[in-house]
């Protein structure tokens, strides 16, 4: 394991072992609100925060919290030059954002709209024949992967090869094979590389309506980016974009069979509560951490935090606290202040991409809610049998739900 770039293993730094306690986080989350909002774990040399305050402080005050680290929960493999968005602070950041920021305005958002309508319309239409679908394969992983892989403009023939990179690269670590899991890694990186790099060489030389072509073409300090620079962006971007907007999706249909049976039936009699929805599991049901570095010798949450130690933010924790929200343990759509959650983080490194998977998870609902009448879970489910590791979690790798239609 390298110590210049070293991963933290989640189920180390919590209680959360077992898959099924990761799945449902929430009576941890909420011990620790209670009785230790400000934890130090001293084998990890780690602080770890849970109430909402605190979270958005870490996330957005740069100058006490840096994303310049050596260790990080993100366990894909990086490489810290110009076109990593992430690991950076302003006013160094603004500028590397700067760059992907232009393929993320609204305008652009309102062009990609009807491409977006075009393949959620083809998955719905492949799963209009059944009576029981898997919606995490059908829809939550097909969707977000198609969709970046056209935005970037590279061919969506290849969006069974993306994703399985992509797995690869999310994937958590364990200790025992830790090394084994490492190469496995880099080897996917390299794979990823090497076809991303002639599909950039081309769009320098023929752009077309796409972000890579835009990449290729973007300046940063008088300077274009190198064909190098593009590739890695192109990864950045899969990488931040695939997994999450996969959760998000698979998440929703869990929380309309599980968290409040029946809301599928007010989102059939009023289509403007899908953003509603969309809006509640993102704050409700999305149980990430994120990490920075302590850069200043401080005392803000009233201990004594050092220099160069770990902070880890507890989102999914910050979402449930009651001081922020009313009745933070019930799944309600019609909270008025459910925008406020963290799940997209807060300041500087903000999610890009969060009108994208808004956008994405609301069209994909809007069409799923017009085309079926009613959907249930199969009988007998039990949610642990349908886990899959995930770094940002714990995640589902299947969700059998049984349709009625319209
Ligand atoms: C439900 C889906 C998503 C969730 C929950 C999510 C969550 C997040 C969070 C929490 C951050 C901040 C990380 C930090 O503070 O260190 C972030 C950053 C980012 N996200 Fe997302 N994201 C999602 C979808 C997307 C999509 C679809 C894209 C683009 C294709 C995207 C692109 C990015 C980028 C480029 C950053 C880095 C921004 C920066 O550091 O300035 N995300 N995302």
């Amino acid at each position: 394991m390298s110590s210049m770039n070293q991963t933290i293993l989640l189920h180390e730094i919590s209680k959360l072992k077992s898959k099924q306690a990761q799945w449902e986080p929430f009576a941890w989350y909420k011990e620790m609100r209670e009785n230790s909002p400000v934890f130090y774990d001293d084998e990890q040399d780690a602080w770890n925060v849970f109430l909402y305050d605190h979270v958005k402080r870490v996330l957005f005050d740069h100058q006490l919290f840096s994303n310049k680290k050596e260790r990080s929960l993100i366990p894909v493999p990086r490489v810290d030059n110009r076109s990593n968005v992430n690991f950076c602070d302003p006013p160094e950041h603004r500028k590397r954002r700067a760059i992907l920021a232009h393929a993320f305005t609204p305008r652009s958002l309102e062009e990609w709209k009807p491409r977006i309508q075009a393949i959620v319309d083809e998955l719905i239409s492949d799963i209009d024949s059944e009576t029981t679908v898997d919606i995490v394969q059908k829809l939550a992983v097909s969707l977000p992967v198609t969709v970046i892989a056209e935005l970037l403009g590279v061919p969506s023939k290849d969006r069974e090869q993306i994703k399985y990179w992509s797995d690869i690269l999310f994937y958590p670590y364990a200790k025992e094979t830790y090394d084994d899991i490492a190469e496995q890694k880099e080897r996917a990186m390299k794979e990823f590389y090497e076809y991303l790099y002639p599909i950039v060489l081309e769009k320098r030389k023929h752009p077309q309506d796409d972000i890579l072509s835009d990449l290729t073409k973007a300046e940063l300090e008088g300077e274009r980016l190198t064909d190098e620079e593009v590739v890695r962006s192109g990864i950045g971007l899969l990488g931040a974009g695939n997994e999450t907007t996969t959760m998000l999706i698979s998440n929703m249909f869990y929380s309309m069979l599980f968290d409040q049976p029946g809301i599928y039936q007010e989102l059939r009699t009023d289509l403007t509560s899908v953003p509603k929805l969309v809006e509640e599991v993102l704050r409700f049901r999305f149980p990430v951490a994120m990490d920075r570095k302590v850069a200043q010798d401080t005392t803000v949450f009233g201990h004594k935090m050092k220099k160069g130690q770990m902070v880890i933010a507890w989102v999914g924790a910050a979402n449930r606290d009651e001081s922020q929200f009313a009745h933070a343990e019930d799944f309600d759509i019609h909270r008025r202040n459910n925008q406020q959650h963290l799940t997209f983080g807060s300041g500087p490194h903000f999610c890009l991409g969060a009108p994208l998977a808004r956008m994405e998870a609301n069209i994909a609902l809007t069409a799923f809610v017009k085309r079926f009448a009613d959907i249930q879970p199969v009988e007998g489910f039990e949610v642990t049998g349908h886990l899959t590791d995930s770094a940002t979690g714990q995640s589902l790798k299947s969700l059998p739900i049984r349709l009625e239609k319209a």
